[in-house]
């Protein structure tokens, strides 16, 4: 079997798999075949699902849509990836691959895709990148098995981002890169004069009830980076801008739907009654986030609703100090 650009794999690291095992990486696809790539979707493809019953959970949808035009209008933030000189990169926590297609339009390296739901890999985009299922506390990969380990939005879902990231340092044998946002800083703008209030309101109740720190962003990340022993550890920003205004796509109609019919609320409820909200405050919470979603059907009937998110993502990359910089330091 070969890894990527005709690689073989005895020539390429050994891997240990998530049992523990010595073995080959969990892959999903054969790189490379044609049957494979037009099938990449194909469950049946997938290896076993490691257990991700702890792992909360995302919907394809909901990241399709959340990452729509994400890398698109500039990669500049990317700059320090260094992707044109990667061998090998590997996403962590990939979901449905959206960032994972960036990498691999900017790598001429094999690009490795990695998440413990099957659902979301299987439901993945196209792109030249292989999915594998894992757990990105035990990556099934040995020592630098590849240059470059990258997550996107991973770690402010991780109770312990430090022991991700020190998970990473082991199996890439140069550089770790996280993109990870700053949701106490996102602003809404809308022509619907509540939207902005009540969207700020909801998230502040979300993050008390949510119980990682989903407003890590760049000095979050970078405090994990350095306790996880990562040198030169380096920040950019990217700002991810979603505008909903006329013509209307489709997943903008969905969206303002989701919000008059109380839908994308009500999947937060359990999170928002964490954080202290009791059943009558989330009630009252979630009929003004209907109301909202009315005006805003009322509005794009006239094609007069617009919507502008900005949510800051902060680009931190570090190095993995070489072996003996390690032990230096013990
Ligand atoms: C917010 S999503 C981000 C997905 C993708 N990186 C993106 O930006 O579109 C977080 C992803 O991390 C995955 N995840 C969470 N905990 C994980 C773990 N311990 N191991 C592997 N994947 C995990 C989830 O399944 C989900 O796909």
């Amino acid at each position: 079997m070969t890894i990527g650009g005709g690689r073989s794999f005895a020539s390429a690291p050994r891997a240990v798999t998530t049992n523990g095992s010595e073995g080959e990486w969990r892959r999903a696809a054969e790189p490379g075949s044609e049957s494979v790539r037009r099938n990449r979707a194909d469950e049946a493809l997938l290896p076993a699902a490691p257990d991700h019953s702890s792992v909360r959970e995302f919907s394809a949808e909901y990241l399709t849509s959340t990452r729509r035009g994400m890398w698109a209008d500039s990669r500049e933030a990317l700059a320090g990836l260094a992707l044109a000189d990667r061998e090998r990169v590997l996403d962590v926590g990939c979901g449905t691959g959206e960032l994972t297609r960036v990498l691999a339009e900017e790598s001429p390296g094999s690009v490795y895709g990695l998440d413990a739901d099957p659902d979301l890999l299987a439901a993945g985009r196209s792109g030249d990148w292989e999915p594998l299922a894992g757990d990105a506390l035990r990556l099934p990969a040995t020592q630098n098995a590849v240059d470059l380990v990258v997550c996107q939005a991973l770690l402010i879902n991780l109770p312990d981002p430090a022991a991700a990231v020190a998970e990473f340092a082991r199996v890439a044998s140069d550089d770790v890169a996280a993109i990870e946002p700053d949701n106490a800083d996102v602003t809404v703008e809308s022509t619907v004069d509540a939207e902005a209030k009540l969207a700020a309101e909801a998230r502040t109740a979300y993050r008390r009830g949510v119980g990682t720190d989903v407003a890590l962003g760049g000095a979050g990340t970078r405090e994990a980076f350095r306790e996880a022993g990562l040198t030169d550890v380096r920040t950019a920003r990217y700002d991810h801008v979603r505008t909903i205004e006329p013509p209307y796509a489709e997943d903008d109609l969905e969206a303002v739907r989701r919000t008059a019919s109380g839908e994308g609320l009500a999947g937060d409820r359990e999170t928002l009654l964490a954080g202290g909200l009791s059943a009558a405050a989330y009630d009252e919470l979630r009929e003004r986030w209907r109301a909202v979603g009315r005006e805003a059907i009322t509005q794009v009937g006239e094609d007069a609703y617009r919507r502008r998110e900005l949510v800051p993502f902060y680009v931190t990359v570090g190095s993995v100090p070489a072996a003996d910089d390690a032990s230096q330091s013990d």
